[in-house]
């Protein structure tokens, strides 16, 4: 029996495999170009197969972008939230990875903790992915990735500057830098660094991840300026941390510094006037709402791997 594929960190598919994806989703993004949202890929390789989504988080582009993915791709979905499950009175993570595994084809969740994710995954007998954690975002990180290649024409030896917290999204950065062989280094507040096991990983595998304290230096010549919400789901709003980020705000003057054709990523929602001010995120070198449309090609891809179709 060949294993089930997994999505739930970048390292699960690794290199090869991710960049398989990401040229899979560009070709099925130049091959639709025009067509209505709704219509099935000519090949609609993933026509009877159904998509659960498990949501204890709210959500808007990976709930749609997941669900237009499998409809593009010939399959369906069914979508849930977890307060309206059993899941959400006390049934265990194991349980439902059991039964779902009886009605679905794969199983995407959006969840507070990590473990609950790979709890998941060691019980379904189905694909399990990622649709955030408090860990990792690697479904966000496959649009990043899939919006500057498509911008740029690379992605290998690009250099990314993240401002701002060291949250999941930077964990995932992180881990795709390290594997697509681009730099990154990040520009957090202390106290606000990112997981050092995360970090040792990524240079485990010859990263050139560091942490800057000096924003202005951080983005010195950089390809990509990426930035996140400062309060991420589950977290209070609060007014020292907020304060503890300010010098991380990405405006104009932190724009300038970066390279002269440098993208500004997102993965949104964003909080205009915190970690962005207007003048960057709806500007020239804003690259968000391609970015935002990049989910659903990038989880196309995902989704047609985790099924062994790439
Ligand atoms: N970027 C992202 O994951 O957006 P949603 O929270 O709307 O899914
Ligand atoms: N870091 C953010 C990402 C939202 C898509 C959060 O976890 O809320």
């Amino acid at each position: 029996m060949t294993k089930t594929r997994n999505f739930i960190d970048l390292t699960d598919a690794g290199a090869d495999a991710i960049a398989a994806m990401l040229g899979d989703a560009l070709d099925r993004k130049t091959a639709r170009d025009g067509w209505p949202k709704g219509k099935a890929d000519a090949d609609a390789p993933l026509a009877g197969h159904t998509l659960a989504m498990i949501f204890e988080k709210n959500s808007t582009r990976t709930r749609v972008s997941f669900d237009m993915a499998m409809r593009q791709l010939g399959g369906t979905t069914i979508v849930m939230d977890a307060g309206t499950m059993q899941l959400g009175r006390g049934e265990s993570v194991a349980d439902t990875a059991r039964v779902l595994s009886r009605y679905v084809d794969a199983i995407m969740i959006r969840t507070d903790d990590h473990e609950k994710v790979q709890e998941m995954a060691r019980h379904a007998s189905v694909p399990v992915i990622n649709g955030l954690t408090d860990h990792s975002h690697p479904c966000q990180v496959m649009a990043d990735m899939l919006t500057v290649l498509d911008r740029s024409g690379r992605l290998a030896g690009t250099t990314w500057a993240w401002l701002g917290d060291g949250n999941n999204m930077l964990h995932s950065i992180i881990e795709a830098g390290s594997l697509m062989q681009f730099e990154v280094r990040a520009a957090c507040p202390e106290g606000y660094d990112p997981s050092p096991v995360v970090v040792a990983d990524a240079w485990a595998r010859g990263s050139r991840f560091a942490v800057d304290r000096d924003a202005a230096h951080a983005v010195r010549g950089a390809d990509v300026v990426v930035t996140d919400t400062w309060i991420s789901m589950g977290q209070d709003h609060a007014a020292e941390k907020l304060a503890a980020m300010m010098p991380y705000q990405v405006d104009a003057a932190l724009m300038a510094a970066a390279a002269p054709q440098a993208l500004f990523l997102h993965c949104l929602p964003a909080h205009r006037g915190e970690e962005v001010v207007n003048a960057v995120i709806d500007g020239p070198q804003s690259a968000i709402w391609d970015e935002a449309e990049n989910r659903l090609h990038a989880q196309k891809a995902v989704l047609l791997w985790c099924f062994g179709k790439i």
